[in-house]
């Protein structure tokens, strides 16, 4: 794979393909984590005098524009990071894009309005997307590739765009690979995961992978409850996947004859009803035992118990991969089990690696001090399909 510094960028109109695609309330940046790890490949472009063109999706609009995913608010973001201001073109192929690139002199920056306004974009259709991907290639000279938590979508400018100019990998994707490829390659051991977040379906691949590589595996957030149950709990009003049960019985089974230790929750903290994540409104929550979830009552955070149990699973640890919130940590009510995740890393010796997505915006909303994690991926999904051994489009079609 090459990097920038195999291309000639001065005087070039270079696209780069990021990951911008950061949580917004009311138009409002929540979590600007993928804008700064985009920065320091821009700044090297743009210092070497490259005609800079970044791209990203934003949300899932529908192959049309919709100004509630409009990227305007990222650039302006963008330009305060970089200290310069940053040209935004309101269309990604359409007059204002050739205009904005037309306009750009060497050193300068533009932002193209969200890829995803154009059905090519994601579509499923080989024509439709190379046609797409055509009209991003007339705008530029060189393909930089560096979104990395997009390199999991088979998408034009992730995928077919790369393969109509000549291109390379951005710094962001090169560590990214690096940090991953030591969890699969030679990981020091004890390796434990830490898995969370709302569905157990979205993890069953990386699961099934890590049953072969991790030492231990916890699990929380909703996905827990579906565990719980293919124990034979009941875990009352609970987010609870049934069609997964059998699966994840199978997985338990074959943990236990494999000796990879499953963790669960001993107790979890719940509430009458999903919490009010605009107005934070108190939720009235209890403490449960695991094993005695009522009906009328839901799981949203692990409990006291099992924060202490997960904190001594992840204490002797060598390396630690943590991907998935503990519970809906958005609400102050539960929040704690998260927060004891993120700490327990910050405590171990380990290698730690939170990996993206919502994880990854837990630890900066929480308060936490990002530099003092061994790393943190810009790519939940990608991060998982990574770890699951499958080939990424948007890495295979940087290989040379
Ligand atoms: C992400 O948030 O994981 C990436 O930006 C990819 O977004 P997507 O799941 O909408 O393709």
């Amino acid at each position: 794979m090459k990097t920038i510094d195999d291309l000639q960028v001065a005087g070039q109109r270079v696209f780069v393909r990021a990951d911008l695609n950061v949580p917004l309330a009311d138009g409002t940046i929540t979590d600007d984590g993928r804008i700064r790890a985009a920065v320091p490949t821009i700044e090297k472009l743009a210092g070497a005098g490259a005609r800079v063109i970044v791209a990203s999706h934003l949300g899932r609009p529908k192959g049309a524009p919709d100004p509630q995913f409009s990227l305007a608010p990222v650039a302006a973001r963008l330009g305060e990071l970089l200290g310069r201001s940053v040209a935004f073109a309101a269309d990604t192929v359409g007059d204002s894009a050739r205009d904005t690139v037309a306009g750009l002199a060497d050193g300068e920056v533009a932002l193209l309005e969200n890829l995803r306004f154009n059905a090519g974009e994601t579509s499923k259709d080989d024509a439709e997307r190379g046609a797409f991907a055509d009209r991003l290639a007339g705008l530029a000279d060189l393909y930089v590739g560096d979104g990395f938590g997009a390199v999991h979508r088979k998408h034009a400018s992730v995928y077919d765009l790369p393969a109509r100019l000549p291109h390379a990998a951005g710094g962001l994707i090169a560590t990214e690979v690096g940090v991953l490829k030591q969890l699969t390659e030679n990981v020091s051991r004890p390796y434990a995961v830490v898995l969370g977040g709302a569905k157990v379906s979205d993890k069953l691949g990386v699961i099934d992978h890590l049953l072969e590589k991790a030492d231990r595996i916890l699990i929380g957030g909703g996905m827990a409850y579906t565990f719980l149950k293919a124990q034979g709990l009941e875990v009352g009003d609970s987010l609870l996947q049934a069609d997964q049960v059998p699966a994840v019985a199978e997985y338990l089974r074959r943990a236990e004859e494999r000796g990879v230790e499953f963790v669960l929750p001993v107790d979890v903290i719940a509430a009458k009803d999903f919490p009010d994540l605009k107005t934070k409104a108190p939720a009235d929550p209890v403490v449960l035992s695991a094993d005695a979830i009522p009906a009328g009552l839901q799981g949203l955070d692990i409990g006291p118990a099992t924060r202490e149990l997960y904190a001594a699973k992840l204490a002797d640890a060598a390396t630690v991969f943590w991907n998935g919130p503990m519970g809906v940590f958005e609400h102050p009510d539960f929040a704690e089990g998260t927060r004891a995740v993120a700490q327990a890393l910050l405590d171990s010796p380990a290698f730690t690696v939170v990996g993206g997505g919502d994880s990854a915006a837990a630890v900066r909303i929480l308060g936490f001090d990002e530099d003092a994690f061994g790393h943190i991926s810009t790519g939940g999904g990608a991060s998982l399909e990574y770890l699951e051994g499958k080939t990424l489009p948007g890495l295979a079609a940087l290989e040379d």
